[in-house]
This record gives structure tokens, C-alpha cells and sequence, in this order.
């Protein structure tokens, strides 16, 4: 069988760092409730000249150093995106200029926080159907850009960033020891919309807009959902708890990963935690959490990672794959 197998990945974050006491003097909340509510403490936030294309340049510029091969070695790049630099083309051609990419192709996937599960399941399937060997997968987003920061019960919980990941066509047996994705599950439900929106775009307001969120309403459907596509990625090529090595998932908020770890079986010490440090920066939030700890050397060559995700849509998923 043919494995989409990870070559290695990169991150960057814009520079500026914004510490919760900051949004206490323009808002009626406190570093405390931040804390206790989400577990972010500080979040990084890009300049006003900084694009989401300029923060993932970097980060894909890092993944090609990690993984030793040049940028003509790569048959597509598949960007997952909700804040890209415009309404089109499609970000993923910034950086494939950018890089100095000539041939292949690059698009963006439009799955809010659940891009990059997206996003790897469509290298994933590029790579399984023989139409590319090479991708990078990259998850950016300035949501800087599209909050209002006279809404409290929003613009605390998100920062900026980007990951990149590259999966690289390689034989394997065809069993769980295999390196590489092992499942991808996706799901969407267009009736949670009210949920969590942004409420403008081009053939509606015309403008960019703003994050809309209810936010007990997506925390409940969050711990239920994410445990459901976990379990659901692990039946289908047989994996339990046992064989994770790491949960890396998506960096919402620290109670609802804690959840989803107990009803996933998983102790809190296979569990990625960064949302402290970055806040929700939603596509970009997998990518970077799996770099900082590939790159701390904490995720090792052979570890079983589950990465999860749910946003906006709704849309959820979850992917299994042996570093
Ligand atoms: N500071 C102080 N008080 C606040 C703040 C704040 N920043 N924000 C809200 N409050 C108040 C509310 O007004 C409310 O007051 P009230 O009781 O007087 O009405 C109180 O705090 C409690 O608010 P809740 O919304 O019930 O708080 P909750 O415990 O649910 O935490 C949170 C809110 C952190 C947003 C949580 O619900 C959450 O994380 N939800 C999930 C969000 C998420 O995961 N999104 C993922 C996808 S994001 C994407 O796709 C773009």
C-alpha cells in the first residue's frame, strides 16, 4: 500500500505577543477568567502589515529545510485558510511563488478550525489516487483581522500563526505499524451555522466581518463530536487508546481538549497543550502544536498521533498518523 509519510514540518508566529492583562484594559474581563474559562494565557497577534501569506511562508520554508528537500520536489501545497490574504486567488499560490514553486498546483481549503484535518485528508487522498507524491500541508490564519474587540466572549480566545507539514508518497505493509496517515474522518453539519459565523463576506456584506460565536453551544457539541471522530478514526484501521503515543489536538480551549482526552482513554500526558501560549488560532493551531513538539523532541519517529478538530460549519474531524 501506498503511505502518505511525513517528511517534516515547521512553524512561525508573529512576533508581537499579547499577554490576557492587556484586553483587561479596554474590557470588562480579567487574566483570570481567561485562564480558568479557556486555559490561554498570551497569544501572538501579526502586525498590521503581516498577512496570513507572510506567516505561512516561514513556516513552509521550515517544513522544507526539516524534511532535507528543495521546493521543486513538491507536486502541490494545500493551504487550510478562513483568513486568507485575498478573497482570491488562493493564498496557497502566495507561497507557492513565494518558495520559487513553478511547477505543480496549490488551493486553499476552507474548513475554519478543522482546515488542517481537512487539508491532510485531501494531501492524503492526492497521494493515495498517484496525482501528487509530495505535499505540504499548511494550516495560517490572522484571525486577528476578523474580531471585534468590543466583544469580549470572542476576542480573547484567538491568536495568529501558521504550521506546515510535509507527506510524501512511501510503500508500507499495509498494517498499524506503518509511518504515515493511517485514517481521516470528516464530517460537516450546515445546520450548526448560527454557532459560530463570521457575518460578512463578499456576495453578502461585501466586508470581511466579524467572528460570531456561541460559545457554550459549540463547547457542548465540541466534547461530544470530537470524542465521536476520534473513536471513529481509530476503529477504522483498529487502533485503541493504547497505541497513541500523542494526542495533538486542535488548541480551542484547555477543557474541552481534557475532555476529549478522558473519552478518548487517553491520559493528559499524551496530550499536546499549547493553547496557553497561542490562544485558538484556529487552521494553524494542529500544525503548530505538532512542530513545537517535534521540534522540542518530545514527538518521536514512530509515535501514533491523533489529531482532532472542530470549528465553524460545523465541520469536525479527526486524523491518525505515525510520525
Ligand atoms: N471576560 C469576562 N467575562 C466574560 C468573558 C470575558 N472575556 N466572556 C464572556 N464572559 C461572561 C459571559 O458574559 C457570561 O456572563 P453571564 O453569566 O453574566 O451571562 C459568563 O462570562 C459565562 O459565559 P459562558 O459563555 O457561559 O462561559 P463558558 O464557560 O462557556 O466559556 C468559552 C466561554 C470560553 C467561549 C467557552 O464556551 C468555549 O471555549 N467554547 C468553545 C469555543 C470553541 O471551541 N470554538 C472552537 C471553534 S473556533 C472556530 O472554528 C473559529
Amino acid at each position: 500500500v501506498t503511505r502518505a509519510v511525513p517528511l517534516g514540518c515547521g512553524h512561525h508566529l508573529p512576533e508581537r505577543i499579547v499577554e490576557n492583562a492587556e484586553f483587561a484594559k479596554t474590557l470588562e474581563t480579567s487574566d483570570e477568567w481567561i485562564k480558568t474559562r479557556s486555559g490561554i494565557e498570551r497569544r501572538h497577534f501579526a502586525a498590521p502589515n503581516e498577512k496570513t501569506s507572510d506567516l505561512a511562508i516561514p513556516a513552509a520554508q521550515r517544513a522544507l529545510a526539516a524534511a532535507g528537500i528543495e521546493a521543486s520536489d513538491l507536486d502541490a501545497i494545500v493551504l487550510a485558510t478562513a483568513t486568507p490574504d485575498e478573497t482570491f486567488p488562493a493564498t496557497a499560490t502566495r507561497v507557492q511563488h513565494a518558495l520559487g514553486m513553478t511547477n505543480g498546483f496549490a488551493f486553499d481549503v476552507q474548513a475554519v478550525c478543522a482546515g488542517f484535518i481537512y487539508a491532510v485528508g485531501m494531501a492524503n487522498s492526492l497521494i493515495q489516487s498517484g496525482q501528487a507524491k509530495t505535499v505540504m500541508v499548511i494550516g495560517a490564519e490572522t484571525f486577528s483581522r476578523i474580531l471585534d474587540w468590543t466583544d469580549r466572549s470572542t476576542c480573547v480566545l484567538f491568536g495568529d500563526g501558521a504550521g506546515a507539514l510535509i507527506l510524501s508518497a512511501e510503500p508500507g505493509a499495509g498494517t498499524l505499524a506503518d509511518r504515515g496517515v493511517m485514517s481521516v474522518k470528516l464530517h460537516s453539519d450546515g445546520a450548526h451555522h448560527d454557532l459560530l459565523y463570521v457575518d460578512g463576506g463578499p456576495s453578502s456584506t461585501g466586508r470581511a466581518g466579524c467572528v460570531r460565536m456561541q460559545g457554550q453551544r459549540v463547547f457542548q457539541h465540541a466534547v461530544n463530536k470530537l470524542a465521536q471522530v476520534a473513536h471513529e478514526a481509530m476503529d477504522s484501521v483498529g487502533a485503541t487508546a493504547d497505541d497513541i503515543d500523542w494526542m495533538v489536538p486542535h488548541q480551542a480551549n484547555s477543557r474541552i481538549i481534557e475532555s476529549t482526552a478522558r473519552k478518548t482513554g487517553l491520559s493528559m500526558q499524551k496530550v499536546v497543550m499549547t493553547v496557553h501560549n497561542h490562544g485558538n488560532t484556529s487552521a494553524a493551531s494542529i500544525p503548530l502544536a505538532l512542530s513545537e513538539t517535534v521540534q522540542a523532541g518530545r514527538i518521536r519517529q514512530g509515535d501514533l498521533l491523533l489529531m482532532e478538530a472542530i470549528g465553524g460549519g460545523l465541520a469536525w474531524g479527526a486524523a491518525l498518523m505515525r510520525w
